[in-house]
């Protein structure tokens, strides 16, 4: 019998999955969180799928060896990668961020045109492009590749000329095409949301998968009946951060982005995995 104070599981290649723990906190404030960034190999965005699966399997068994309930796959390139493989060799619940921003975007668009950005490995899976399709056969996706947001967003150039400058760059090609919904398919983007929306203009829908993952975890845990109903008190092991490397850069910037204090964020070896 699954204990359903357990906390979920949330992965990412560093800090960028901390936009989805922000939208669990927000939508589903009594679950616990075990979050776990390899900030010792970031980036994912730029590895084989070979690699970015191994890296995910020594994760999911760090975590499951945590007692979680559940899993959270809240990196855009290791979903695109890995998560079918390591879904199947888990026994618990496990979802990544892809599936639910693609569910949003084919409701969201009128013209059939989506546009998604994300990292290297992202788009060239193909994998947003495949779900939407099997969700509706005439919608076109256009894909594009925008490798310097992430070093931009860490570097807290959220509102930069420079980032703006970079984002015209990568952007045109999707206004040209005439997009009416753009999928943020990288964890670190929705922190430049108001960046990308204002260059891609008001008639285009930013969807922001973080926030769908966390409308779907709720749905899934309902499902399986391990939604926490314990309501959850402060200091008792409520979130829990572990990181690969570099923890206390890792807790500067996980304070920026979230409200809740980051109390402590722990090194250790995930390579023992
Ligand atoms: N977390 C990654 C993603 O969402 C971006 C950073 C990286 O390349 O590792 O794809």
């Amino acid at each position: 019998m699954v204990n359903k104070n357990a906390p979920i599981g949330v992965f990412d290649s560093g800090v960028g999955g901390l936009t989805v723990v922000r939208e669990i906190m927000r939508q589903i404030p009594n679950e616990k969180i075990v979050y776990f960034g390899d900030t010792a190999r970031v980036p994912y965005g730029s590895k084989s799928k070979e690699t970015v699966t191994r890296y995910s399997r020594q994760i999911v068994r760090f975590l499951q060896a945590q007692d979680v309930k559940a899993i959270v796959v809240a990196c855009n390139t290791a979903s695109a990668y890995a998560l079918d493989e390591i879904e199947k060799e888990a026994d618990i619940p496990m979802i990544g961020v892809v599936k639910p921003g693609t569910k949003a975007a084919a409701e969201a668009t009128s013209n059939g045109k989506i546009g998604v950005i994300g990292t290297e490995g992202t788009i060239g899976s193909g994998i947003y492009s495949r779900y939407i399709k099997e969700i509706n056969h005439d919608v076109s996706v256009i894909g594009k590749a925008c490798p310097l947001f992430v070093p931009l967003v860490e570097e807290g150039l959220w509102q930069d000329p420079v980032t703006d400058e970079i984002a015209k760059r990568y952007l045109t090609e999707l206004i040209d095409i005439g997009i009416d919904t753009l999928i943020l398919g990288c964890t670190h983007y929705p922190l430049i949301r108001s960046t990308v929306g204002r260059i891609m203009g008001e008639g285009v829908q930013l969807v922001n998968p973080a926030y769908e993952t966390a409308r779907e975890l709720k749905e899934l845990l309902e499902a399986e009946h391990i939604l926490n109903d314990e309501e959850a008190k402060l200091g008792d092991n409520r979130y829990r951060f572990f990181v690969s490397d570099a923890a206390e850069k890792f807790k500067h910037f996980a304070n920026s982005i979230i409200k809740y204090g980051i109390l402590s964020a722990k090194v250790i070896h995930i390579e023992e995995y």
